[in-house]
């Protein structure tokens, strides 16, 4: 393995937030006051905190310049237009709705897209998307890869739809029982990888074949668009404008989580390619949920913001670097022995933590364990992704297996350095080196749904 390199960051600092480090006594006594569980750790306690790369990014000068031009109207604030005209430029679509973040667009679009009882099928559903697909009354269905789900081996797109499986999906249950497709760009739940366009090509095929539309959750679309430059062949010299705009050609609808890519801390939408129809329909919807529809939920300030991140999202060295930093960080764990899912992922770092802790079955959390360790060993928050936000199945109310016990590692943009990077890989030294030490977790309080972020944990004893 060559050693890991940190990319140049394409940017200086202007403005400093002074980090809290606190003893590890104290944060002995932190974990415990948030009932083992990292969702209620107060971020004073917390040194570098990878919870999220949603909302937590840095905006630049030219964003906080952008601020002190607000149009605080409450109809048709200039603002708005702005958003409209990146959006046509960027993606080529035609029309916009703005919501106050990505869910907002998804409660505001899913129920005039679905029948009751039908299916939407994604390569993967967020858990926000699930819900509020289920919340229109649809069933969520996921078409992962089979190689997904298998951390050790490299693919370039671990995050394409399954399309043979998804085929024969609408074959047994009949096209009429599906309502919609969502491409998820990129795959967040497995662990940020990466969807082709050949993938996206295909899915548009399937769509045109039984009149379908594509629904495009695009928070990360810039970092996708950076994985296909870079690993697919005929686009390597491809602008990355250019690769969006193909992107996006194969969807007629996208959501947008602007707390993401557009790197804003509070922001979204759903943009229209044609559809007039759907377009009044979101309107209508978005004005009694989200507010009158040229500001959805947003202040003239915040719409300015999130009109100038969309462009510098899309800045192909920052880019570079974003990419580049989550993979440094990814090859110095595999460098200390750490297992990850591989390759990284545009936001993240997937750690597996089945592997590191054998002993713990997966109704113990071994991710919560290891994120656990992690905090007391460095202050360092991160989140688990595996059995514990899995939960329960809600007909036999039995604790679910999740195949994957992950540790995600997000890192949020442009707001840490490489020796930030380098504190967290030493975190790790010290996890690995009590792993046989630790021990899995059980419930003091576990609420009856979304568990994860409200419950309370206690250690197992060994
Ligand atoms: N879609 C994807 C792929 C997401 O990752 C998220 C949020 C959403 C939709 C919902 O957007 O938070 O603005 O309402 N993901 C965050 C995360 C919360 O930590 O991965 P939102």
């Amino acid at each position: 393995m060559t050693k890991a390199v940190h990319p140049p960051e394409p940017f200086k600092i202007k403005m400093v937030e002074p980090l809290n480090i606190i003893s590890e006594e104290q944060r002995k006594k932190a974990l415990q006051d948030a009932g083992y569980n990292p969702f209620l750790l107060k971020s004073q306690n917390v040194y570098i905190d990878l919870l999220t790369d949603s909302g937590t990014g840095a905006m630049s000068d030219n964003q906080w310049a952008g601020i002190m031009l607000g149009d605080e109207a409450y109809a048709g604030s200039r603002n708005f237009y702005n958003i409209c005209n990146a959006v046509k430029d960027i993606f080529n679509y035609n029309y916009v709705v703005p919501t106050h973040q990505g869910r907002g667009a998804e409660q505001v679009l899913f129920p005039l897209l679905v029948k009751q009882g039908q299916y939407v099928c994604s390569n993967f559903h967020f858990d926000t998307t699930k819900a509020h697909v289920e919340l229109s009354g649809a069933i969520a269905k996921n078409f992962l890869i089979p190689e997904a789900t298998d951390t050790a081996t490299y693919h370039d797109f671990k995050g394409n739809f399954n399309i043979p499986a998804l085929e024969a999906f609408i074959e047994e249950v009949g096209p009429e029982n599906v309502a919609f497709f969502i491409m998820t760009v990129t795959n967040n739940s497995a662990g940020g990888q990466p969807v082709s366009m050949a993938n996206m090509r295909e899915l548009r095929r399937v769509a045109d074949k039984y009149g379908k539309k594509i629904v495009i959750d695009s928070a990360r679309f810039a970092e996708n668009a950076m994985f296909i430059k870079k690993r697919e062949a005929g686009y390597e010299n491809a602008s990355i404008k250019e690769i969006i705009r193909e992107m996006f050609s194969y969807g007629d609808i996208l959501t947008m989580s602007a707390k993401k890519d557009a790197i804003v801390n509070m922001g979204g939408m759903i943009a229209i390619k044609e559809d007039e129809e759907v377009f009044k329909g979101a309107q209508a919807r978005c004005v009694p949920m989200e507010g009158f529809a040229t500001y959805g939920g947003l202040s003239g300030r915040d719409m300015e913001a999130l009109a100038r991140g969309l462009y510098e999202g899309i800045q192909e060295d920052y880019l570079e670097y974003r990419l580049g930093q989550v993979k440094y960080l990814g090859d110095r764990l595999m460098e200390i022995g750490v297992p990850i899912q591989y390759p990284t992922g545009g936001h993240a770092v997937f750690v597996d933590a089945k592997k590191i802790l054998p002993h713990i079955p997966g109704d113990q959390f071994p991710a919560l364990s290891i994120c656990n360790a992690l905090y007391l060993a460095s202050g360092v928050r991160a989140v688990e992704i595996g059995s514990f936000l899995l939960g329960r199945n809600p007909k036999t109310g039995k604790q679910e297996e999740s195949p994957l016990e992950l540790v995600r590692l997000t890192i949020p943009r442009r707001v840490y350095t490489q020796s930030h990077m380098d504190q967290i890989v030493e975190g790790f030294r010290k996890v690995m080196e009590q792993k046989d030490q630790l021990t899995g977790y059980t419930f003091d309080y576990e609420p009856p749904v979304l568990r994860h972020f409200l419950a309370r944990l206690r250690p197992l004893d060994k």
